[in-house]
């Protein structure tokens, strides 16, 4: 087999440079284990942003997947299949209770593949509803996101990111999508001063993550969820919420808006929901707001979306988040994990420690410099984590990390950023 070396320079020579990886090849996983070609070990804090909560290489999951591949794969929307009606049933009865449906009007979902199209589903369901039913005049529907959101990358979804950097990429992607105005994350009254000012009328919905993972884990104020589902609600505005990084367990909760016990009319799911196994992804909302009077045939769609292996792998994925409680185990994990990283910050590092904050196994460490070193020297000791924006880096491993393990890590932690 090739050296990790000669992998990274063939990733490098065919690949245009669209990431710049931590250099490690993974060559075979398990749990929250990793293994590179040369056969050593490391633990996996970025779970690939989330999508590995099950941990790597589930058995289940992966016992689903194989025995539905040899059944059937895919069959595009054309025809119907056997798996699509009972993953979008269990959707529907696991992630109904947590959407807002006044008038009960029963639960209604999108079968996707990424996280990026499960927003940009989101959009036209947004955009739809708005004038169809919100009787929003043509052409003016306004949809209100936020200061250092992340939802993609898609030309529309870039063009209302404020990462001028890496998203945006100063105007070079331009021209962008009309129809969004950015406000501050975590900021209810600014929420509500805006939409007074755009004209409620025209205002469709309020997109938004419950903590920004990509920005660094950013945790909105006690209370902001509460809030803007009160604001949503008086203004006739959509609640929509992207929890594709912060849903199915990871924050502690089966999803972040449980916290306050707040219910948005339309969740936007994927990462985890493939058992990072297979790409997965949904709009999930209800009947008032993509029934039959709003969406029509081939309004919509996509080839793989709903394919019966999706669904197999989905279905298995939902049923041990749930079976191995793990959204508790993330509560009871990320409060060991982050009491041990400020023991850790109380000590004096090499570089000084600004915050340590996170919900549940999401968690951050913003330092006051570019910590990019950190990060490929945790890498060289066995840990593997991302820097976001440059000064933080994330913590997320697979929800079945044992108090061993975060002890074995957090030993390898302080080791590099404590001052010897
Ligand atoms: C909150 C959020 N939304 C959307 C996405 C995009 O998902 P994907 O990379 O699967 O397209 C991400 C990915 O990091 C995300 O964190």
């Amino acid at each position: 087999m090739p050296s990790s070396k000669e992998f990274i320079e063939m990733d490098d020579k065919y690949c245009a440079h669209n990431y710049h990886p931590i250099p490690v090849v993974i060559s075979r996983a398990e749990g929250v284990w990793v293994y590179d070609p040369e056969g050593k070990k490391y633990l996996d804090c970025l779970s690939a942003y989330s999508s590995q909560n099950t941990g790597h290489c589930h058995p289940e999951i992966i016992a689903a997947l194989t025995e539905q591949a040899s059944i059937v794969t895919l069959t595009s929307r054309a025809f119907h299949n056997d798996k699509m009606g009972p993953f979008l049933k269990m959707l529907a009865e696991v992630v109904g209770p947590h959407i807002n449906d006044p008038t009960n009007s029963g639960i209604m979902s999108i079968p996707m593949n990424t996280g990026t199209e499960a927003v940009s589903t989101g959009l036209k369901m947004i955009r739809a509803w708005g004038y169809i039913k919100k009787k929003i005049p043509k052409n003016e529907a306004v949809i209100i996101v936020c200061r250092n959101n992340f939802h993609g990358r898609t030309i529309t979804i870039s063009g209302f990111s404020s990462d001028i950097s890496a998203v945006r990429y100063y105007g070079n992607f331009g021209p962008y999508t009309p129809g969004f105005k950015i406000i501050p994350y975590g900021d209810a009254e600014e929420l509500e001063n805006i939409i007074i000012d755009i004209g409620p009328e025209k205002v469709a919905a309020f997109l938004f993550e419950p903590i920004q993972g990509e920005a660094g884990v950013n945790v909105p104020p006690e209370g902001y969820l509460k809030k803007v589902r009160e604001i949503c609600t008086k203004y006739n505005v959509l609640m929509v919420l992207d929890e594709i990084q912060t849903g199915f367990c990871r924050t502690g909760k089966f999803f972040a808006c449980d916290h306050e016990n707040v219910k948005p009319d339309m969740l936007l799911l994927g990462k985890a929901l493939g058992g990072g196994i297979y790409p997965v992804s949904a709009c999930v909302t209800t009947k008032d707001i993509i029934g039959p009077d709003v969406i029509k045939p081939g309004t919509h769609g996509s080839t793989f979306g709903g394919n019966p292996l999706a669904c197999a792998v989905a279905m298995k994925s939902i049923d041990i988040h749930l079976r191995e409680n793990l959204a508790e185990r993330a509560t009871e994990m990320g409060a060991y994990f982050i009491k041990r990283l400020r023991e850790i910050g109380e000590k004096r590092t090499t570089i000084p420690i600004k915050d340590i904050r996170g919900k549940g196994l999401l968690i951050a460490v913003e330092f006051t410099e570019d910590i990019r070193h950190i990060v490929e020297e945790l890498k060289d000791n066995g840990i593997l984590a991302k820097d976001t924006h440059s000064t933080t880096i994330r913590f997320a491993p697979p929800l079945v990390i044992t108090r061993e393990e975060i002890d074995w890590a957090l030993d390898i932690i302080e080791k590099v950023i404590v001052k010897h």
